[in-house]
C-alpha cells in the first residue's frame, strides 16, 4: 500500500474509461477535464482494454483493492465486460453510469464481476430529469436501476447532485430510496471548481440540517468522515427488520479539508493519465505506451506528489478566501 506525505493510504482506482456521454448533464464536470458531450463513435485516445488491465495489474501490486470504472458513460464502451472480467481479481469493482444502458446489460455486467453501482438520478420527474440531463432517456433509466437490482447489485446507490436546479427535490428523492427497497441515495454537493459556474452552488449545511431533522437514525463513520442518515416511511419503519428503511448519504468535498485529507483514490483519465486529484489537472502523469516498470514508476510519482486540495493547496488567505498555496505555483507545467 502507498501512502502520500500527508498519511493518506491509496485504496482505489477511480479509472475513466471514455470522455463520451450520451447525456449531457448541466452540472457535469467531466472527470475535471471539462467539456462534455462530444462524438458517440469510439475514440482512439481512448485507453484500450489492455491498457486498462496493465495498470490496474500495477495498483493491484500496490494493494489497490478497489477499482470504479467512470466516464463520460463507462457503458458506452463495448469492452466494458471484457475489462471487469480481466480486471484483478483482489478488487472490488464498481461502476458509475447513467443507467440507460443497463437494461439488457446488467447481468452481463454481474457475470463479468461487477459487484456495485452508483446510478446518477438527478430527479424523479421526467421534465426535470430531461432539463438536467439534457436527454429524454428518463424510462430507461429508471428501468436500469430495475435491471441493476434484478441482477443482484442490491443496493444500488443513487448519485443525485444538489445544485439549485435539484435541491428542491430532495425531499422526493429521499422518501424514494425510503420507500423502495434496494435503493440508497448519495447526495453530492455541487463542485462548481470545474464547471464555471459557482451561482449554482447551494449551501449543503441546510441539507444536513434538513436531513437530521428528518432521520430517525444517524450514524457518524469516522473512517470516511462521512454521516449516514437512515429514513423510514409510515410503512416501513427502521426499527422492523426489513433492510431498515432508506439510507442517504451527503458528500461534500467543496471547501472542505477533512473530506480531502480523507481522500484514498487515485483516478485515472480516459486518456491514461494518471491523476492524484479530482480537482487538478496540473499533476497529469501520462501512462501512454508504458511497459509494467515504468507504470509502476509513475504511479509511485503521483501517489508521492498527491497533495490534499483543500487545506493544503489551495489555502485560506487574510480575507478568508481560499487560494493557491504559493508552494505550488509553477511547480508544474499544465499539459
Ligand atoms: N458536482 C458534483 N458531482 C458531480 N458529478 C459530475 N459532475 C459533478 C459536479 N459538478 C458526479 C455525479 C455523477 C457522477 C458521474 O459524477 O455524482 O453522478
Amino acid at each position: 500500500m502507498l501512502t502520500d506525505e500527508f498519511g493518506r493510504e491509496v485504496t482505489g482506482v477511480r479509472v475513466s474509461l471514455t470522455d463520451r456521454c450520451n447525456f449531457d448533464c448541466v452540472y457535469c464536470h467531466n472527470e475535471g477535464l471539462g467539456d462534455t458531450r462530444g462524438p458517440m463513435d469510439p475514440q482512439n485516445d481512448e485507453m484500450s482494454a489492455d491498457d486498462v488491465v496493465r495498470f490496474l495489474e500495477v495498483a493491484a501490486e500496490f494493494d489497490v483493492d478497489a477499482v470504479k470504472f467512470t466516464g463520460g458513460e463507462p457503458m458506452l464502451r463495448q469492452d466494458l465486460e471484457e475489462i471487469i472480467e480481466r480486471t484483478p481479481d483482489q478488487m472490488e469493482v464498481s461502476l458509475t453510469t447513467n443507467g440507460s444502458f443497463l437494461p439488457g446489460r446488467a447481468e452481463a455486467l454481474v457475470d463479468a464481476g461487477l459487484e456495485r453501482v452508483n446510478v446518477s438520478q438527478d430527479a424523479l420527474d421526467p421534465k426535470d430529469f430531461a432539463a438536467i440531463t439534457k436527454s429524454g432517456a428518463y424510462d430507461k433509466v429508471l428501468e436500469g436501476v430495475e435491471a441493476a437490482l434484478e441482477a443482484g447489485l442490491d443496493p444500488v446507490k443513487l448519485n443525485m447532485v444538489v445544485f439549485e436546479h435539484t435541491a428542491g427535490y430532495v425531499p422526493e428523492m429521499v422518501d424514494h430510496v425510503a420507500e423502495n427497497d434496494g435503493l440508497q441515495l448519495q447526495l453530492i454537493e455541487y463542485m462548481p471548481e470545474l464547471t464555471g459556474k459557482p451561482e449554482w452552488n447551494i449551501d449543503i449545511q441546510r441539507v444536513h440540517d434538513w436531513l437530521e431533522e428528518r432521520a430517525d437514525e444517524v450514524e457518524h463513520r469516522e473512517m470516511h468522515d462521512r454521516k449516514r442518515y437512515w429514513i423510514s416511511t409510515d410503512e416501513r419503519s427502521s426499527s422492523s427488520d426489513d433492510a431498515g428503511g432508506g439510507m442517504v448519504e451527503i458528500v461534500d468535498p467543496v471547501e472542505n479539508p477533512t473530506f480531502c485529507a480523507n481522500c484514498h483514490r487515485v483516478r485515472v483519465t480516459h486518456e491514461g493519465y494518471l491523476k492524484g486529484c479530482l480537482n487538478r489537472n496540473d499533476d497529469l502523469k501520462p501512462m501512454g505506451e508504458m511497459t509494467k516498470p515504468e507504470i509502476r514508476e509513475a504511479y509511485r510519482e503521483v501517489v508521492a506528489n498527491r497533495v490534499p486540495y483543500y487545506g493544503e493547496y489551495m489555502v485560506k488567505n487574510g480575507d478568508d478566501e481560499w487560494e493557491v498555496n504559493d508552494k505550488y505555483i509553477g511547480e508544474y507545467a499544465e499539459i
